[in-house]
């Protein structure tokens, strides 16, 4: 049972408790719950939480992004009747990492903690994560599902071996020490939180790893394994891709946030489209005896085509363009790329001015370009909300 106490003037013979604020009844653990179409496992997971944080005063923070299935409606319900339980829905925007951090800063126990909505994670152990922190134990506790008497149940194949691939990759290249650093089940110490919380990155899922990346090594970490169940209800929202959205993590930390792996892939992207367009050129040119000319710009707008379509997928997935919005940001990102385009030719007009080395003129306009076009589609086509 948690030591807390209010403090008082007259009391001063008593030991101070760790956190002298802490009033008595308020909490002690602030259960953060991302949320994105969960409705049937909410309520659930709310009971669940009662019965194992039985004797610890406790809140549980859900974080909605607008879920289509109604979920805060019904978390709404469950504030009504207990107010341990709130709800943040947050209206356009997604992801789980940010839904994770805005439920952290929205807390304030002196312990948090993150678990998925689904009942995978093993809401059992949260009792063991507070004490391992209260005691000083660790700084963070993560519940691993790779470590000794790790099983897991709800995992597919091709998941887990693109997980097992990106955590091999962050533990070689970050030197990242845990078993399990793309665990979406952990707590930690609110103090350590708060002082890590400006370095996180809201886009993606990977909190966890951008924590430990984030405190290098000066985070007190303790494991502790725990079965990853099958999913209650609905369906998983990560795909096969989580991994690549990890891996762009281990490459920003590796390079101090210069490279993004969204610039990796639009420049990949980018290279791409260069054969789709020598490959539409060939074909209006031999196929339709086009005249060079509206061959050639043909091929541009082919590729500037393909170009957008695989950005929205690949690129720029976690903001896809639906519905009319495609329309427009296609229009747009014609213009961006046209613009890049005299910017690119300029550009390799006065390096090969200065020193007529082709290739070398030739990939200083295509770099313009590509960075030219990266920034203006991030300012105006895929543009935050
Ligand atoms: N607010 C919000 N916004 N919540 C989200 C979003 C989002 O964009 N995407 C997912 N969630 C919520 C889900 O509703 C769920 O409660 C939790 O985040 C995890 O999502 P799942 O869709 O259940 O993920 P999973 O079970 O396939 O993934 C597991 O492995 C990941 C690492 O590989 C989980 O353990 C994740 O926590 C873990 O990061
Ligand atoms: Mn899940």
């Amino acid at each position: 049972m948690a030591k807390i106490r209010m403090a008082k003037m007259n009391d001063a013979i008593e030991p101070a408790t760790e956190y002298p604020l802490q009033a008595v009844g308020s909490p002690v653990l602030s259960v953060v719950v991302p949320t994105f179409n969960e409705r049937d496992n909410v309520a659930v997971l709310y009971q669940r939480l009662e019965t194992a944080l039985a004797g610890l005063p406790w809140e549980v923070v859900f974080v909605d992004d607008d879920s289509p299935d109604g979920t805060w409606e019904v978390v709404r319900g469950l504030a009504q009747q207990d107010r341990r339980v709130r709800c943040i829905r947050r209206v356009g925007r997604r992801g789980l990492s940010g839904a994770c951090i805005e439920g952290i800063l929205a807390s304030s126990a002196p312990y948090v903690a993150v678990i998925d909505a689904d009942m995978q994670h093993d809401e059992t152990q949260l009792p063991k994560m507070v004490e391992l922190l209260r005691s000083g134990q660790a700084e963070l506790v993560v519940g691993s599902r790779y470590i000794e008497g790790y099983r897991t149940e709800g995992f597919n194949k091709q998941r887990a071996g693109a997980s097992a691939f990106a955590t091999e990759i962050a533990r070689r290249g970050l030197r990242i020490d845990i078993a399990d650093p793309m665990s979406g089940f952990f707590a930690m110490r609110r103090e350590r939180f708060e002082q890590l919380a400006p370095q996180l990155s809201t886009q993606g899922f990977k909190i966890l790893l951008d924590v430990v990346a984030s405190a290098h090594g000066r985070l007190r970490t303790v494991e502790i394994p725990y079965t990853f169940g099958a999913r209650q209800h609905g369906e998983s929202k990560l795909d096969s891709m989580v991994a690549l959205d990890f891996l762009g993590l281990v490459l920003a930390k590796l390079t101090h946030d210069v490279i993004s792996l969204r610039f990796v892939l639009f420049g990949m992207v980018g290279s791409l489209g260069l054969l789709v367009h020598l490959a539409a050129l060939y074909i209006a040119l031999k196929l339709f005896h086009a005249p060079f000319a509206e061959a050639q710009a043909t091929g541009a707008i082919v590729a500037m085509t393909s170009n957008f379509i695989l950005n929205n997928f690949l690129t720029y997935r976690d903001q896809r363009l639906k519905g009319l919005a495609i329309l427009r940001g296609l229009i747009l990102f014609y213009l961006v790329c046209s613009v890049g385009l005299l910017a690119n030719v300029g550009v390799a007009f006065s390096v090969y001015d200065h020193e007529p080395i082709w290739w070398l003129a030739g990939a200083a306009g295509a770099l313009m370009g590509v960075v030219w076009n990266y920034a203006m589609s991030g300012l105006f086509v895929w543009r935050k909300r």
